[in-house]
């Protein structure tokens, strides 16, 4: 089946064409054309991520990206649709009648996100499938980001622990199957990104925080500079598997506060360390509880180098256990995730048994 996603949830407009195979035994995806347009740019400025903004850039790129997604899945010919034409709305394009009947199913991001970036995907996905009479699909952005890790084809062995750390989340999940899934524990404040993307902003660093606070921790280890104190790393030796990154965050702030002249290198590397020391324990303890077979981690702070050598260490101690983490390209908001874990939707519920009203859910749960 060829699946088409829409990813509208937060900065970046995303539109993916997938072909999916199989049934939950012997999962098989392909990308056939992937395309992403990033609103950090546009972001920078404000410091984080602009709703309204965020709104107007989606509903303005949208039909550009879908067209490009269908150019690179070789779905529209150049000489029919030449890269210079550009259409001012869906309905202008689809009257060009492109041959897009190989699409079996659209799937749509719901939530969790931005409620107005989503009605924005919402509103989309519900009009290309009226013109094109085909099923849309409410989807899960998080368990886009967990589903993610199927495009290695690989079987998933469960039961499985997912960590989910992005700019919105931070939480761990016993997943018992792709259907049953339980939250385990999760963030009491700040998402771990967002913690980033804060510290990173008190150290005069722009937005997205979490690459250049990870580009300075890795200078201050290769050149060995450390800081003289040691940030703290609130709720790590607390019985649950919750996080908290205010403390840290607050932290830093007061460390900042009272030295004028820190060392931003050795902040960020201190400040790192306590962040992916609270991951891996809790990580650690969610392992040692539930024995899951296989671990998974997904969203946007998984680009993380050394979050990425820790979790992969946790083979050290567990060498039994499968780690999948994504590809670096499907680390952060993509819309190939959405087709992924629409696709499982499909086999779960299939399409048309219910009359869904597609609603944007800003907080949406994980299921
Ligand atoms: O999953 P994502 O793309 O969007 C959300 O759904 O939130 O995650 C974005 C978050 C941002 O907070 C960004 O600072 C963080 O992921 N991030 C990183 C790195 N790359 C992106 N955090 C730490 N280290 C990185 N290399
Ligand atoms: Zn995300």
């Amino acid at each position: 089946m060829i699946i088409l996603g829409i990813e509208t949830s937060c900065d970046e407009t995303a539109v993916s064409i997938i072909e999916a195979k199989g049934g939950l035994e012997d999962l098989h995806f392909k990308v056939l054309g992937s395309s992403v347009n990033s609103q950090i740019e546009l972001h920078r400025e404000y410091g984080g991520v602009f709703p309204t903004l965020a709104k107007r850039e989606h509903i303005k790129n949208l039909l550009p990206v879908l067209i490009e997604s269908f150019r690179k899945a070789n779905l529209i010919s150049d000489s029919q649709f030449p890269i210079s034409k550009k259409f001012s709305s869906l309905e202008e394009f689809l009257n060009e009648k492109p041959q897009l009947d190989v699409i079996d199913l659209i799937a749509v991001t719901v939530g969790p996100g931005l409620e107005p970036a989503l009605w924005t995907g919402i509103n989309f996905a519900e009009e290309l499938g009226e013109r094109l009479n085909k099923p849309v699909i409410p989807t899960n952005h998080m368990n886009g980001h967990l589903a993610s890790v199927l495009l290695s084809n690989k079987k998933i062995v469960f039961p499985a622990i997912g960590l989910l750390v992005s700019g919105g989340h931070t939480e761990l999940i016993l997943i018992k199957n792709w259907f049953e899934k339980e939250k385990i524990g999760e963030t009491q404040d700040d998402a771990v990104g967002e913690a980033f993307d804060k510290v990173a902003r008190m150290l005069g660093l722009p937005y997205p925080g979490g690459p250049e606070i990870s580009k300075l921790a890795e200078e201050a280890r290769e050149k060995n500079i450390k800081l003289e104190k040691e940030f703290p790393r609130p709720m790590i030796h607390s019985k649950d598997f919750n996080f908290s990154f205010s403390g840290l965050k607050t932290a830093v702030l007061y460390y900042l506060k009272n030295k004028t002249d820190a060392n931003k290198l050795a902040v960020a590397r201190e400040f790192e360390d306590a962040v992916i020391e609270t991951l891996i324990t809790k990580t650690n303890k969610a392992i040692a509880q539930y024995s899951p077979k296989t671990l998974i981690v997904g969203g946007g702070v998984i680009a993380n180098k050394f979050l990425r050598e820790n979790i992969t260490k946790l083979k050290d101690k567990y060498p039994n256990l499968e780690i999948m983490i994504p590809e670096k390209n499907l680390t952060t908001d993509n819309a190939t995730m959405i087709t992924i874990a629409g696709y499982l939707e499909y086999l779960k519920s299939g399409v048309g048994k219910e009359n869904r009203k597609l609603k944007a859910c800003g907080n949406l749960k994980i299921n």
